[in-house]
């Protein structure tokens, strides 16, 4: 099986809905019509799940060409602009375009997410925010997965999940390049715990949060 392939049997497990979820809650107050992108949409999951949000384009980006051909499978994302990224390069987009920036476990993999969130800046629009959820590396798991994902077995890739994400998560979460970067621009940050406390939601707003 190729790392894409595998990567969306993770993605398509029960849990990882669970785990993306907080990600769409926090876009539900969005204007109608808001464009998103999806930075590092891997195969393409968020964005196969966020056809439940009504008005909300949506576009991916990847690094990975094999990724965003898992991606391009799922009947739900036929329509959506897919971008491939070349790797250290600027974004390939105009400035203001979108109105959320999400990034779902892809930061905390970077050595420096600096120029990444540099670039993400310049393509908000005013009153647009950046969403970001990284693994925590904590959180008790047993008691969690028994009662609130279930034993099903499709599942088991909570295991390796975890394995191959505490301790980059436990970084980010020491490091907190997020907060500094908001710091920087004056910025509005937040920051909470979410799936049972095994990740955070961090938001990065470019102007005032829009009143919900
Ligand atoms: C762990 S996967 C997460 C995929 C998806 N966001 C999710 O939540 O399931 C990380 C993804 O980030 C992508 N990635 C890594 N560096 C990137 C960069 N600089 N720009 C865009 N995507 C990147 C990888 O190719 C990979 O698809």
């Amino acid at each position: 099986m190729s790392h894409a392939r595998f990567f969306r049997y993770i993605q398509d497990a029960p849990w990882y809905a669970d785990f993306l979820q907080p990600v769409l809650d926090e876009l539900k107050s969005l204007p109608p019509g808001a464009t998103v992108l999806d930075m590092g949409t891997g195969a393409g999951k968020l964005i196969a799940m966020g056809q439940a949000l009504p008005d909300v384009q949506w576009e991916g980006a990847d690094v990975d060409a094999a990724m965003l051909a898992e991606a391009r499978k799922r009947p739900a994302l036929r329509h959506t602009a897919l971008h491939h990224l070349s790797a250290g390069s600027t974004l390939p987009f105009t400035d203001a375009r979108y109105e959320a920036v999400t990034f779902c476990s892809v930061l905390f993999l970077l050595s420096d997410p600096m120029p990444l969130l540099e670039e993400t800046w310049r393509v908000l629009r005013p009153h647009g925010f950046i969403v970001a959820l990284t693994p925590s590396g904590s959180g008790q798991s047993r008691p969690i997965l028994r009662n609130q994902i279930g034993w099903r077995f499709h599942n088991w890739t909570w295991f390796v999940w975890r394995q191959m994400t505490a301790a980059a998560g436990q970084r980010w979460g020491q490091q907190a390049p997020l907060a500094a970067f908001a710091r920087r621009h004056g910025a509005t940050y937040q920051k909470q715990a979410v799936f049972h406390e095994m990740a955070t939601i961090e938001m990065v707003f470019y102007g005032e949060r829009m009143p919900v």
